[in-house]
């Protein structure tokens, strides 16, 4: 059964930028480096180093037409448009030859080492056209890095006449993609790779990716419910709501929420670490507003909070990585869990230690004990949100007993992350992720491999957007990963001196202390393009400059 809007939807033909409308040809700039550690990167990827970015241009000649088969696998957490992106690579995949196929690897990258998959065909690609989700295939986290993956990988690529497979995820998957790339290439397997930018973080964009699918729409599905809290709280007046967002580590999806809502505070992590501040300096700051508010009688507000402050925070930042490399040991791996904080506690350093003793139990478990397979912090189940209202309460209460605070504080609290990973997505996503598969068929047919698909020039009209590719290599640099040194793709957090931020923080102490809130209201699908094709105020902003 579907929703009307669902029917309505699936009508929507996404726009493709003007140069993929016909056959292409792939204009090659110069060599390229990557963006640190040049010598270590080429040396790890001979074969995939150095490659040129590519954009696609108008030709009439005719377009590679053999039959080939590809593959697609959806990599990391959900992200509006993945399904565009999968009609995207299907119609180009056809539109060379109705013969090619495509078929998804189930669940995330385990699918192709353990060889489940499905073939995509037109039915069931129409079911998922323009709609939110990565249920098409399923998604999943494994890590793709070991020769014994690739080479199980290999063994069904060749069974299904697989010559390409593209991978869409973030930068710890297209970093994998790349890696991918390379062995087959050093191998002489046959099989390109190529990656699709995906990630709600907003933290897999630089000079080439104006930014990773699925942030637009997923920043104003939070943007909507966000003014919805304002005016609730607006109206009555009486409650302080502490939002957390989703975002592992940069700060992009709060910022972008504070720029469409001006909410009354939005702490930015990356000015934290800049800053050196402690978590006590977090909370008075955030108490300081509350009180200014609350004397002239406005006990009410709204603070956004980004899912990775914790982690920013300079002095648990040194204690994270300490831990890091005492859980990276073989002797931490074969203590039984529940002897695993008393393990790490005898073997950190006093000053860290300390810093662990002073966090509440719940959160100091968090960072002791589990992480991801990528051996990040779990940090989207830490209760930041609470914590911090916690403390600031706690400080209102002393400042009240002083005589320096009148007011009366009492706090909501959200956390909004998983309500907007699968909306469907806003006709942005839909246009770009839609552009970037049927470019990713593009780069597949020209013989690329270890290169991210990308399409620029996006707050453009989408008949003016530029598609190519860019060499996956060129993204990366050398970063310590559970305990070892090891090429990744650098993550783009907020940038202090970047458009989005320096117009958030000309305005931020007139938006905390009066009311000043947006009511963004929910997506929309149909109605004048003012209104259903902006993009994202971060976009807006850095494309201005
Ligand atoms: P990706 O980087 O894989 O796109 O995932 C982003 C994210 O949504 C983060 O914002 C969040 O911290 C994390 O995934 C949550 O992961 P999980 O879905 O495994 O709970």
């Amino acid at each position: 059964m579907k929703s009307a809007l669902q029917i309505a939807r699936a009508a929507y033909q996404p726009k493709l930028p003007k140069a993929l409308l016909g056959n292409v040809v792939a204009k090659e700039g110069n060599p390229t480096q990557s963006v640190d550690n040049q010598e270590e990167i080429k040396q790890l990827f001979p074969n995939t180093y150095g490659l040129p970015v590519i954009t696609f241009e108008h030709t009439d000649a005719a377009q590679p037409a053999e039959q080939m088969n590809v593959g697609v696998i959806l990599s990391g957490g959900q992200a509006p448009g993945g399904h565009n992106v999968i009609s995207g690579i299907f119609d180009g995949v056809k539109s060379l030859n109705p013969q090619n196929k495509l078929y998804g690897f189930l669940m995330g990258p385990g699918g192709l080492v353990d060889h489940k998959y499905m073939e995509l065909t037109s039915e069931i690609i129409d079911e998922y056209r323009n709609t939110g989700g990565f249920d098409i295939i399923g998604s999943g986290r494994t890590k793709l890095e070991e020769v014994g993956q690739f080479e199980s990988g290999i063994k069904i690529l060749r069974e299904l006449g697989i010559k390409a497979l593209v991978i869409i995820g973030g930068d710890d998957s297209n970093t994998n993609a790349c890696v991918l790339a390379e062995y087959y290439a050093a191998k002489n397997y046959g099989v390109q790779v190529i990656g699709c930018p995906k990630t709600i973080d907003g933290d897999l964009k630089n000079e080439q990716i104006e930014t990773s699918f699925g942030f637009d729409t997923a920043c104003k599905t939070y943007s909507e419910l966000i003014g919805n809290i304002q005016r609730d709280c607006n109206s009555s007046r009486k409650y302080w709501h502490f939002i957390k967002l989703m975002g592992r580590s940069a700060s992009h999806i709060a910022l972008e929420c504070a720029l469409q809502c001006q909410s009354n505070i939005c702490l930015v992590s990356e000015e934290v670490e800049a800053n050196d501040m402690s978590l006590d300096d977090i909370v008075t700051y955030i108490a300081n507003a509350v009180a200014v508010r609350a004397s002239e009688g406005n006990n009410f507000g709204t603070v956004l909070i980004p899912e990775g402050l914790i982690e920013f925070i300079p002095a648990i930042k040194r204690l994270i990585a300490e831990l890091n490399d005492v859980l990276a040991t073989d002797e931490a791996k074969q203590v039984a869990r529940e002897n695993q904080v008393d393990y790490v506690k005898s073997h950190i350093a006093p000053e860290n230690l300390a810093v662990l003793n002073s966090l509440p139990e719940d959160v100091a478990l968090q960072l002791a004990l589990d992480r991801d397979p990528h051996g990040n912090v779990q940090v989207s189940l830490i209760e930041t949100e609470k914590l911090l209202s916690r403390m600031v309460d706690k400080k209102l209460a002393q400042w009240k007993a002083e005589g320096k605070y009148v007011g009366k504080f009492t706090a909501q609290h959200h956390f909004f992350g998983y309500e907007g990973r699968c909306a469907a997505p806003s006709n942005y996503d839909a246009d770009y992720c839609y552009s970037l598969g049927y470019n990713a068929s593009r780069l597949i047919a020209n013989g690329k491999t270890g290169y991210m698909s990308i399409i620029r020039n996006t707050t453009a009209p989408a008949a003016e957007w530029v598609a190519g590719g860019v060499p996956i290599t060129m993204m990366m640099n050398m970063e310590k990963r559970s305990g070892k040194m090891k090429p990744v793709i650098r993550k783009a957090l907020v940038e202090l001196n970047g458009a989005p931020f320096r117009f958030f923080a000309a305005n931020r102490d007139e938006w905390a202390k009066n009311t000043c809130y947006v009511y963004p209201g929910p997506i929309q699908y149909f109605g004048p393009s003012e209104v259903c094709d902006q993009t994202t105020k971060t976009l807006q902003l850095e494309q201005a400059h």
